[in-house]
């Protein structure tokens, strides 16, 4: 509950700092049909290595869909994954952020383990 609380505050200030859309996110997440990969809801993955993201922090999403469009070229922040990098080099930077704004509002199971 706390959790869900601080998550919202968080996501309404990136939300009115960066504008982003996540009405615009969910139509470009069905569009590439990013679901193929990452499951129902973006939070059944089809295989034990591929991610779940729903819920996922906004920033952290923004960052590692960046990494992979920057991909190896930068050894310092890329990452250097052939199917993630090919799913996002079409999307600008807004994009990144409205689909990172858009999952991070499913509902998701991260488990917190204490
Ligand atoms: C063909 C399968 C496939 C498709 C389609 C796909 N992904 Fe992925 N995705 C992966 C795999 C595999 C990884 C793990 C890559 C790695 O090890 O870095 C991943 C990783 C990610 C990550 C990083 C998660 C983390 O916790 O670091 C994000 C974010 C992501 N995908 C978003 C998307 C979005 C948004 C789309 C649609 C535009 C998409 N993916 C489409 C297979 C796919």
């Amino acid at each position: 509950m706390k959790f869900a609380l601080i998550t919202a505050i968080l996501l309404s200030t990136i939300g009115v700092a960066q504008a982003a859309s996540a009405e615009k996110g969910q139509a470009l997440v069905e569009k590439a049909n990013c679901a193929s990969c990452h499951g129902a809801g973006l939070n059944a993955p089809i295989l034990p290595a591929y991610p779940k993201l729903a819920g996922q922090y906004s920033d952290y999403l923004y960052y590692a869909l960046r990494a992979y469009q920057v991909g190896g070229s930068n050894a310092q922040f890329g990452r250097n994954n052939a199917v993630m990098s090919s799913q996002v080099q079409a999307f600008s930077d807004a994009d990144l952020h409205d689909i990172a704004a858009y999952i991070s509002k499913l509902p998701g199971n991260f488990v917190v383990k204490k």
